[in-house]
């Protein structure tokens, strides 16, 4: 073979592993999502257009990605859903505004939270959350609003919060 025939091939074979490792990421989040979805009770029905067999959760109602399909926004307040949170949601990495308010979530809020380094708006008040608030939460760096109130969170609010110095709502 010409020495260029094989570049083309050996470049060809590169964007098609990294389209592969693009349209991967995405459905990760969808994944992600979707593991939410079956935690969840929804009487109403908000989450019909959750569709996994899509290739990214982007057109889903109450989810807003970025210019990067990668989901920035998770929009479920007042919606009348039940059930528990659940670790999966802590791979959405690019997840600034968490708003699960006025809802029927219990268990505890999970220590992966911890995780989601964009997040701006934590948004959890007014369900029936139980046990302690995660010291993870202190890792949100760039957190400015935190809502808990209203729960049946038990014990004292962690004082590694106050590492929190964005932190303008609590
Ligand atoms: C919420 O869901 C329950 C069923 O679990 C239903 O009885 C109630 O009417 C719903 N509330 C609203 C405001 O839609």
């Amino acid at each position: 073979m010409a020495p260029r025939v094989s570049f083309l091939i050996v470049g060809a074979v590169l964007l098609l592993g990294l389209a592969a490792g693009a349209a991967r990421a995405s459905n990760e989040e969808g994944d992600a999502l979707y593991a939410l979805r079956l935690r969840l009770s929804d009487p109403n029905g908000v989450l019909q257009s959750w569709d996994p067999t899509l290739v990214n959760p982007c057109t889903w109602f109450h989810v807003t990605c970025d210019h990067a399909s990668r989901v920035v926004r998770l929009d479920l307040g007042n919606s009348n859903v039940s059930g528990s949170i659940g670790p999966e949601i802590s791979r959405l990495v690019s997840l600034q505004y968490l708003e699960l308010y006025r809802n029927n979530l219990y268990g505890e809020i999970p220590k992966e939270l911890g995780k989601l380094k964009n997040l701006i708006s934590l948004d959890l008040y007014a369900n029936k959350l139980t046990r302690r608030i995660p010291k993870s939460l202190s890792k949100l760096s760039s957190l400015r609003f935190m809502r808990l109130n209203n729960n049946r969170l038990a014990g004292s609010i962690p004082g590694e919060l106050a590492k929190l110095s964005n932190l303008k709502v609590m």
